[in-house]
Parts: C-alpha cells; sequence; structure tokens
C-alpha cells in the first residue's frame, strides 16, 4: 500500500491550549478505572508505564536524603545537580564510547520538558518540524501548543515505521526533525547507520535534529544507537521513565549543542527553576542500578516473546517488528475498520484495556491499536489468553 503524502496539522489560529488534542491512552485509562471501580477486573494494556518497583538503590538514596536532618532539599542550577550530570556524561562513555561535556547536560522535568525546552530553544514561531506518523502524540501536540508547525511523515511497514531520507524529502521543507528509536507505539529501531543517514540528511538540508532515547536500554537485541555519535549537534533527549522506571520521580535529561545551552538554562529557570531534587539524587543512585534494571529487561523480554506467541493465535498476526520499548503496534484492519470501537468492546468484552491507533496516527489510526505489556508478567499473559479465547 502506498503511503499518504506529509501534511501540516497545525490547528487553526486562535488561544492554542484549548485546541490541543486528547492523549487518547489516558481517556483508555478513564474508561478502565471507571469499570474496575464498578468491580470489574481490568488487565491494564494502555499505559506505556514500567512495572514495579524503581531500582532500591535509587529509592534508598532518596531515604537517605530525607533522613539528614538539617535536609533542605532545595532547587538546583537551572541546569541540574553537577554530580548528576557527572554521572551522566560518564555513562555516555561508558555505554556509546561518546564523550559529553557535562556543561552540556541539562536535567529536566521528565524527557516531556526536555522537548518543550529543546523545542523553545531551537526553533522560532511557525518552524516546520518532521515527526513520524505513528508517533508519539506529545510531539506534534507540544510543537502546535507552541505555535510551531507539526508536519506529519506517514511511514509504514516498508520502513519499520520510521522516517528515511527518502520520505523526508518527499516532506517537503522542514526545520527540524524529531526522530525515536525505540519508538513508541511501534518499538521499532534505528540503526546507527540509518540514524547516520538521516543526521546528513538534516546536515545537508539545515534541519535541526531532536532524537528521543527515552527507550534505550529496553531493547531485545541490539543496544540502541544514539544520534550524539553522528550529529554531534543533534538535541538528545532521555528520561529516568522507562528503563529506569521511575515515571511519577519526573526527572530526564537532555544532550544540548553548545550554541544552545544557554538558551535551555534560561528557559529552564523561567519555566520550572529546577527538576525536583529529591528525584535528581534518586536518579543518580539509579545509573548504578544495571544488574537490577537489565533484570527487568530481561522480564519484559519475556512476556513479549509469550505475546508474539499468543497474540498472532488470537488474530493479530500483523505486528510492527518491535526490537525494543514495550509496545506491540497491531495492525488490525482485517478485524475491524475502526479501532476505537474495537478496544472499547474488548475492554467491554474482555477486561483488557489498550490503546487505539488514532492517538499516535490520526490520519490512518483506525487500522491500528498497541498493546503496552510492562506491567506485571501473569497480567499481561492472560490478557492475550483472553483475547484468544474471545477471538475464537
Ligand atoms: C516516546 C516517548 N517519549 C517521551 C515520553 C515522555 O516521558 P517522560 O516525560 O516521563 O520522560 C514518553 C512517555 O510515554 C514516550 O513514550
Amino acid at each position: 500500500m502506498r503511503q499518504p503524502p506529509a501534511r501540516d496539522i497545525r490547528p487553526t489560529p486562535g488561544p492554542r491550549g484549548g485546541q490541543i488534542a486528547p492523549f487518547y491512552a489516558m481517556e483508555v485509562l478513564k474508561a478502565a478505572n471507571r469499570r474496575q471501580a464498578e468491580g470489574h477486573d481490568v488487565l491494564h494494556l494502555e499505559l506505556g508505564e514500567p512495572g514495579g518497583p524503581p531500582p532500591p538503590q535509587a529509592v534508598a538514596a532518596a531515604a537517605a536524603a530525607l533522613a539528614v536532618e538539617s535536609v533542605r532539599l532545595g532547587y538546583t542550577e537551572a541546569l541540574g545537580s553537577l554530580s548528576l550530570r557527572r554521572r551522566i556524561a560518564q555513562h555516555y562513555r561508558d555505554s556509546y564510547g561518546v564523550a559529553v561535556d557535562p556543561a552540556r547536560i541539562a536535567i529536566t522535568t521528565g524527557s516531556s520538558a526536555g522537548f518543550l525546552l529543546g523545542f523553545l530553544a531551537a526553533f522560532g514561531d511557525g518552524a516546520r518540524i518532521g515527526v513520524s506518523e505513528p508517533g508519539y502524540p506529545a510531539y506534534r501536540n507540544i510543537i502546535a501548543a507552541l505555535g510551531m508547525t507539526p508536519v506529519a511523515v506517514p511511514t509504514s511497514h516498508e520502513t519499520r515505521f520510521q522516517v528515511t531520507p527518502a520520505l523526508l524529502t518527499a516532506a517537503g521543507s522542514l526545520d527540524g526533525l524529531v526522530i525515536a528509536s525505540p519508538a513508541n507505539p511501534t518499538g521499532t529501531m534505528l540503526t546507527a547507520t540509518e540514524i547516520a543517514a538521516i543526521a546528513r540528511w538534516c546536515a545537508a538540508n539545515g534541519v535541526r535534529l531532536v532524537s528521543d532515547e527515552v527507550y534505550h536500554g529496553i531493547t531485545f537485541g541490539t543496544a540502541a544507537a544514539t544520534a550524539l555519535a553522528a550529529a554531534p549537534d543533534a538535541i538528545v533527549v532521555n528520561s529516568f521513565s522507562k528503563y529506569y522506571a521511575m515515571t511519577g520521580w519526573r526527572v530526564g535529561w537532555m544532550i544540548v549543542p553548545p550554541d544552545l545551552v544557554g538558551a535551555v538554562e534560561r528557559l529552564s529557570q523561567n519555566l520550572y527553576i529546577s527538576a525536583p531534587t529529591l528525584s535528581q539524587i534518586a536518579a543518580e543512585a539509579a545509573l548504578d542500578s544495571t544488574a537490577f534494571l537489565n533484570a527487568k529487561v530481561a522480564g519484559y523480554g519475556r512476556v513479549r516473546a509469550q505475546l508474539l506467541d499468543i497474540l498472532p493465535q488470537a488474530g493479530f498476526d500483523r505486528l510492527a517488528p518491535a526490537d525494543g520499548a514495550f509496545y506491540i503496534f497491531a495492525d488490525v484492519s482485517a478485524l475491524t475498520e475502526d479501532s476505537t470501537a474495537f478496544c472499547a468492546r474488548m475492554l467491554t468484552e474482555t477486561g483488557v484495556a489498550t490503546t487505539p491507533g488514532i492517538d499516535f496516527d490520526p490520519a490512518r489510526g483506525k487500522r491500528f491499536m498497541r498493546f503496552a505489556i510492562a506491567g506485571p508478567a501473569d497480567h499481561m499473559v492472560e490478557a492475550a489468553r483472553r483475547l484468544r479465547a474471545w477471538r475464537r
């Protein structure tokens, strides 16, 4: 099937906040919670949240900080605690063999704040920023809320739902581009060679590259490559939410190109002052919790293998080739013409909550849905078994 052309998805003029699209996964969560409150049992495969606790070392570091009698936990510098920034620089040396000056590292309130700061620092009003479709909905919603223009670049199974230089050339003029590997909702990855080709295309076309690396660490074959290796001037956004399992601690980081460090620092000072201090302390300890965290990833891998076996038996046999993250993105066009109604019926009839594709692809999302599989292993497998029974 041929892909539709790229298109601008900027909302009509007017107060932008009121026009922002909902995050449908949160709407599904509301419906699922309502069912649960009514006494039905619900298996949650709608939200992209890691299962289980954060690393004990992180919790212990936070508890130790709170136990100090004179603890104040005041603001840190706007770019974050220097010891955490140095520890992250070491992480880049150890994990990727890339040298990063800690002065270029900004600690943020989750990667969500990183996107806001990065877009504001790098782009002006109306800037055209390419985003893969399907893709994480907050990219386009943040870009639009900032008065910039998200440009949807439709991708398909053919390119593993990732952008390519050819698709970007077809998208028309761009000022910026967001890539993600592993990606949400598909879990598909870009190889180092593919990232380098995209980085070369960006350099040749004056396009600033923004790389979302929040799912690094959660991979089931090859380790994810950082865009920094190929594009030293890229904005790289990362987080303690996913691999480090610290969603609610609201802490992430950004590698900022030297020309944007001042802008990011001034924006942080004004928008947030600083990321939560207690979370920064815990995050530093989380970076030393590799054994605990890799065991968690192995658990996601086991669930993924079981679901990749059971879901096709339930008719979900057109799945994106996920190599990372904790999602399974399914083309359900053979089962329904409207995945939103299908997911709603699935919730009512089986108690399995999932996310319809329109969250990630407003144009073609009715054909797709996403299973988020990072919850408790027994719940995930039970969900797949229920779907198999439901579809028989
Ligand atoms: C691809 C992607 N990027 C960024 C985020 C934002 O995460 P946080 O703000 O918790 O770092 C998410 C959350 O689901 C995501 O899936």
